[in-house]
């Protein structure tokens, strides 16, 4: 296990091993811990953008064994190293083998994302000193009916920088709906 720069040499042993096909925010992390085995990239998590979302993808295989955990502790160790403030996640409360990961390590639940139908993410973090903690208090007004309707707005004019914000990546998102976002808004 070892932690990596983000640089093209990189990148390009996470697509030779398939993975960040399967997680492709991988690639638009600062940096990852990662873990290998003949040479081959068989776990990754890291963290990108300026709200420091943390990303993680074992290959098939390797999962189950323990390695998801190892690298994940590495992670939070390396981000309290570099002095963050907080780490954040965004998981869908039905991939349980998420959940498990990251509540067990001491991440937080702060609200509830319902993008659309496809897009249903619990956001958690875990803070690392009072600057984080307050910046959580603050994230709990989406929590709220009327924070939901401010976070679609917030969503739809940011949606181009989401790369930069959010470290995701991923192609064909929908536009947010605040109506749907709204009527389907579930406290957590
Ligand atoms: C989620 C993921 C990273 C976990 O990594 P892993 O190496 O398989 O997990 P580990 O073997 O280290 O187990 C970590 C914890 O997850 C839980 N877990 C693992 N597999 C599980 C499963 N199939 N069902 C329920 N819980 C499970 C266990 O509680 C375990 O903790 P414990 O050992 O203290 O009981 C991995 O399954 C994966 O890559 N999934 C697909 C990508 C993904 O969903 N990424 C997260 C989105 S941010």
């Amino acid at each position: 296990m070892r932690v990596v720069n983000i640089n093209q040499a990189i990148i390009e042993k996470l697509q030779k091993s398939g993975i960040s096909n399967l997680m492709k925010s991988l690639e638009s992390c600062e940096w990852l811990v990662i873990e290998e085995k003949d040479g081959k990239i068989i776990g990754a998590a890291g963290i990108g953008g300026f709200f420091r979302f943390s990303s993680i993808q074992i290959i098939k295989e390797f999962q189950g064994k323990g390695i998801g955990k190892k690298i994940q502790k590495e992670l939070i160790g390396e981000s309290k190293s570099k002095k963050y403030s907080f780490i954040m996640v965004l998981f869908n409360p039905d991939n349980l083998s998420s959940v498990n990961l990251h509540t067990s390590l001491g991440y937080k639940k702060i609200f509830r994302l319902k993008y659309s139908e496809k897009h249903i993410n619990d956001v958690c973090g875990i803070s690392f000193n009072k600057s984080g903690e307050l910046f959580f208090q603050l994230l709990k007004i989406f929590n709220t009916k009327i924070g939901t309707i401010f976070l679609g707005c917030i969503l739809k004019i940011f949606k181009p920088f989401f790369r930069q914000l959010l470290g995701y990546n991923e192609k064909n998102l929908p536009e947010p709906n605040i109506s749907w976002m709204l009527k389907n808004f579930e406290k957590i």
